[in-house]
C-alpha cells in the first residue's frame, strides 16, 4: 500500500450495524424484532432505488422513517410512539462493527486517506460517526445529498473522484452491499465486497476486485 491509497467506505451495513437499533430495543419490541429490522432495511433500500429511478427527491431520513412505519405495519408488531421514537434515535447512533475502529486506525497509520460515501444525509453521517468515536479517522464524509439521488447512480460515485481529485482506479471502494459494489465496479473503482454475512455472489458483469469477510482482511495484501 502506498501513502496515496484512498479507501472509500459505504456506511450502513459496512461500517454500521443497521440491525443494532432494533437489537437494542428487542426487549420492548419482542420476538418480532429481527423480522421488523429486516423489513425496515429492505424497504428503506427499495425506497432509495425507486426514488432514484423516478427522479423524485427525498432525504434518506424521510425514507428511513417511512420504511420503519411500513415495517411496523407489515410485521404486525404493536409499537407505541415512544418505542418508535427510540428506534429512530437508535438508528441515528447505530453501533459500528467491532472491526471498524481498529482497522481504520491501522489504515490511517499506514498513510491511507479514508472517506465515507453513503446514502445517509450529511447531518446523519456526522452524528453517527461522532457517536462511534470515528470522526478523527475520516478525511471526508461524502453524502449522496450532494448528488441529489441515491446509490447506485453513477453521479454518486463521482463525488469521491471529485473529493479526492483522483481517478476511480485510484480509489478502493468497500461495501457490504453487493448491489453497491456492482455500481462501484461499473464506475471503475477498485471494489472490495465486504461479505459480512456470507451471501452468494451476484451481478456477474460487475464483479468486485476482491471479496473479504470482514475489514481485517484489508490489512493483508490481496492474494
Ligand atoms: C449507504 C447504504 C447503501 O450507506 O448502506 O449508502
Amino acid at each position: 500500500m502506498t501513502a496515496e491509497t484512498i479507501y472509500v467506505f459505504d456506511a450502513y451495513g459496512t461500517l454500521l450495524d443497521v440491525h443494532s437499533a432494533a437489537g437494542r430495543l428487542s426487549g420492548r419490541i419482542g420476538p418480532a424484532a429481527d423480522r421488523l429490522s429486516e423489513i425496515w432495511r429492505t424497504k428503506q433500500l427499495e425506497y432509495t432505488w425507486v426514488y432514484s429511478a423516478i427522479g423524485q427527491r427525498a432525504t434518506f431520513w424521510e425514507l428511513t422513517e417511512r420504511s420503519l412505519d411500513f415495517a411496523i405495519a407489515a410485521s404486525g408488531v404493536s409499537i407505541d410512539d415512544e418505542t418508535r421514537a427510540q428506534l429512530l434515535d437508535a438508528y441515528r447512533e447505530l453501533d459500528a462493527y467491532p472491526d471498524v475502529a481498529p482497522v481504520l486506525k491501522a489504515l490511517k497509520e499506514r498513510g491511507a486517506r479514508l472517506a465515507i460515501l453513503s446514502n445517509g444525509d450529511p447531518d446523519l453521517l456526522e452524528r453517527v460517526v461522532d457517536s462511534s468515536g470515528l470522526t478523527s479517522l475520516f478525511d471526508r464524509l461524502l453524502s449522496v445529498a450532494d448528488a441529489g439521488t441515491f446509490k447506485p447512480h453513477s453521479i454518486v460515485y463521482r463525488l469521491a473522484v471529485e473529493a479526492f481529485d483522483a481517478p476511480p482506479q485510484a480509489i478502493t471502494f468497500c461495501s457490504s452491499n453487493r448491489w453497491d459494489i456492482a455500481g462501484g465496479a461499473k464506475f471503475g473503482f477498485r471494489s472490495v465486497w465486504v461479505n459480512r454475512l456470507g451471501r452468494p455472489d451476484e451481478y456477474p458483469e460487475m464483479p468486485p476486485e476482491r471479496i473479504v469477510s470482514g475489514l481485517e482482511e484489508l490489512l493483508t495484501v490481496a492474494g
